[in-house]
């Protein structure tokens, strides 16, 4: 049952704000409709986008300090982005056929063999990050065989929302509620002797353990969690003594978000699978992937009639690989790994002395390359003692509310949109397009700094008063 109505491409671009929330409501998902409309987000109607702007259909032009959650490191619409998508459909390129071998899969494999270290070489294409995961899982569990099915992760993970990615994934809020796969360990992230701990307490008497595989974020991007110096060579230490498979996911920061092209770079080592996506797809492209050592692939998947245990349909569709080969041309021909590192060290050294400034309400700053964040108190100092004394139990509820205030003023009054940590709402975090300007990151700081000059009192007062005014 729908409401009668049949739209066509053109009535889908001119549907009216008012219809766009009934049919949110009535067809897509009624309490995501809510919470849009809790927080305000339902009277932005966004008619287009460029570079790290977005612009608004009543003329508001937002600067986009979130690079789509890292999916937009070159910014919205691209133009060389957009000429590859034209070109290939100017020229009627084949899009899917599984009988013809096709000249971008192979292209944007060897590319990614050329930008990754080691003897990471061989890769698979597919459409999202946990299908990434889901991938990198199962190839690691044919190399192991039946006796090392054991996985371990860590406490600050996200992998996605699939089951055996959901069932790796530390965030209990979002997974709680479904039957997760059997064998999966979890160890606190940052602890290498953890690994190690729990990798011997199964191992049998003189013989092996049955942990097969370590998945590692070595920056935790969605909580903004950095590995302590030498975590990485550590654990890279540890899979090889106990021949364990190392998976990195380098999905939220991967292709130049931390300043290294992967984050696990920043301590030289080699994982055996890389899992990535998000900017791999030049913010056009539905396309993310993994690529794995030359003796891990082969001995999973090198036989021939292994050669298609996992596929799937629309792997490796002709302008999904096209986009992503001009992603990293772009990357590369403008340097952008630099360039994160070198704008992203001016952010943080500015946001560090925001946070000096109102030590009050910040209670700390961090971040590399452009993925920086702000963890706020919840509540001013003297309200925080007093909750903490009489209810303490109360004290997350207010650390939720907390970023939300500071992102709604920052985006009403400012016209700057930043986003939250994933279950950490009093994180405030910009991950800006790795072309951000020197003066859009500037206008961002001093809107910032401007938010975080009102009283917690004046900055909660206009968050309800935005609420109350729909
Ligand atoms: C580190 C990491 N891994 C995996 C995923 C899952 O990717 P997707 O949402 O494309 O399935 C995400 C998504 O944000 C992520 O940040």
């Amino acid at each position: 049952m729908n409401n009668g109505r049949w739209y066509k491409l053109e009535d889908a671009e001119n549907i009216l704000s008012r219809e766009r929330i009934y049919l949110t409501r009535e067809y897509v998902n009624p309490g995501m409709a809510s919470m849009f409309k809790m927080l305000g987000f339902d009277k932005l109607w966004a008619h287009s986008a460029r570079g790290d702007y977005i612009f608004l259909e009543d003329g508001r032009k937002i600067l986009d300090m979130t690079g789509g959650n890292c999916v937009l490191g070159l910014g919205h619409n691209h133009p060389r982005i957009l000429a590859a998508r034209k070109h290939m459909a100017q020229e009627n390129r084949l899009e899917i056929c599984k009988s013809f071998l096709s000249p971008y899969v192979a292209a944007l494999a060897a590319n990614m063999a050329n930008i990754l270290p080691g003897d990471l070489q061989y890769s698979f294409f597919c459409n999202s990050g946990a299908e990434s995961i889901e991938g990198a899982l199962k190839m690691a569990e044919k190399y192991q065989g039946k006796k090392k099915q054991g996985i371990v992760y860590t406490d600050h993970s996200f992998h996605g929302k699939t089951h055996a990615a959901m069932s790796i994934s530390s965030m209990d809020e979002s997974r709680n509620c479904f039957h997760l796969l059997d064998g999966c360990f979890r160890i606190p992230y940052g602890d290498a002797h953890a690994l190690r701990r729990i990798v011997e307490s199964r191992t049998k008497e003189k013989g092996e353990s049955d942990i097969g595989v370590f998945v590692l974020e070595a920056v935790h991007g969605t909580r903004l969690i950095f590995p302590p110096q030498g975590y990485l060579k550590e654990i890279r230490r540890i899979c090889d003594e106990y021949n364990i498979v190392l998976i990195a996911d380098e999905i939220y920061t991967g292709f130049g978000r931390t300043g290294y092209w992967f984050a696990f770079e920043s301590e030289g080592i080699v994982p055996d699978i890389v899992c990535y996506s998000k900017t791999f797809g030049g913010g056009k492209a539905s396309i993310a992937g993994y690529t794995a050592r030359k003796e891990v692939f082969i001995r999973a998947y090198g036989a021939p009639q292994d050669s298609m245990i996992h596929s799937s349909t629309f792997s490796g569709m002709s302008e999904e690989c096209a986009t992503a080969i001009e992603a990293l041309n772009i990357i590369k021909d403008n340097n952008l790994v630099e360039r994160s590192a070198d704008m992203g060290e001016y952010l943080g050294s500015r946001l560090k002395e925001l946070g000096a400034k109102y030590s009050k309400k910040v209670k700390e700053v961090r971040g590399r390359g452009l993925l920086w964040g702000l963890e706020l108190y919840p509540l001013g100092s003297k309200a925080r003692s007093l909750v903490e004394k009489v209810a303490p139990e109360k004290l997350p509820i207010f650390s939720k509310l907390t970023g939300g205030v500071v992102l709604a003023e920052l985006l009403h009054s400012h016209d700057i949109l930043a986003y939250l940590g994933f279950s950490r709402r009093n994180l405030v975090v910009f991950s800006p397009s790795l072309l951000i300007e020197r003066e859009d990151l500037d206008k961002a700081l001093e809107g910032l700094d401007e938010v975080l000059a009102k009283n917690w009192f004046v900055l909660v007062k206009n968050f309800i008063g935005n609420i109350l005014s729909r």
